[in-house]
């Protein structure tokens, strides 16, 4: 009996859609501005610590403010600061509105979780000689897993603090500051991994792959 056997189907690993790309250059725009603007709040401009100094200041000129005049004044500016953290904020959510669109009506073969599972079966296949590579790709794809669970808490969390007037987050205030806080630092690690990771993979055996994100894949032109 002839039995047929159905063609192996190649299943993508790699997305580089116009709207993907869109997304991860928005995205990585967006959480470098917000870094930004915590390296302002807490490091540069750092208002609370200045206040000695405006009172310093002030009093050269004869004029004498209390430390809670000075405080006042810190506090305009560090809430000019985050108004800024704020409106970065709102376009994060969006970014991760836009994501999980693009997850949940997307073509199915080109989800995240159809990637992931997709390289976690090459992994699992992969003959011994070709499992350190396999391992690497498996590597990468799960820090990328890590890094929309690092979104998603970081735009949850921001969210809550957003509304902490209200009864239902004002409870939740606290906890998520610190969430968001210790996400950060996850977050800063990932941007290092990423960067070592891509620019690695580029000049060793991936050449082409930031050009790819940038202005996606050439067409496979046929002689
Ligand atoms: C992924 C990038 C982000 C980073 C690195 C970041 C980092 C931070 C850090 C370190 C703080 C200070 C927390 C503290 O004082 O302990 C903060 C505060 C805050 N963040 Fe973010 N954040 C990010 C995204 C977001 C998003 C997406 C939102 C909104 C949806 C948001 C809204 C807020 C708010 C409302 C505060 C409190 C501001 C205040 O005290 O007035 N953040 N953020």
């Amino acid at each position: 009996m002839n039995e047929v056997i159905a063609p192996a189907v190649e299943v993508p690993i790699k997305d580089y859609r116009g709207s993907i790309r869109f997304w991860h250059w928005a995205n990585a725009l967006l959480i470098s501005l917000q870094l930004i603007t915590i390296l302002f709040q807490k490091v540069i401009v750092n208002s609370r610590s200045a206040v000695p100094e405006f009172q310093q200041a002030m009093s050269k000129a004869n004029v004498t403010i209390t430390t809670k005049q000075g405080g006042a004044f810190a506090h305009i500016i560090s809430e000019r600061i985050w108004d800024w953290h704020i409106y970065f904020g709102w376009a994060l959510v969006a970014l991760w509105v836009m994501r999980l669109g693009l997850q949940l009506t997307g073509p199915s073969n080109l989800r995240f979780s159809a990637r992931l599972m997709e390289i976690l079966r090459r992994y699992r296949l992969a003959p011994p000689a070709d499992k350190s590579q396999a391992g690497k790709i498996l590597f990468a794809k799960t820090t990328y897993a890590l890094f929309y669970l690092f979104l998603t808490i970081m735009v949850a969390t921001g969210l809550i603090m957003i509304y902490e007037d209200t009864a239902f987050f004002g409870p939740m205030h606290h906890t998520a500051e610190e969430i968001h806080n210790v996400t950060m630092y996850l977050i800063i690690g990932f941007i290092l991994i990423h960067v070592v990771g891509v620019v690695w993979a580029e000049s060793k055996e991936d050449h082409g792959l930031i050009s790819r994100m940038v202005g996606g894949e050439a067409p496979n032109i046929k002689a």
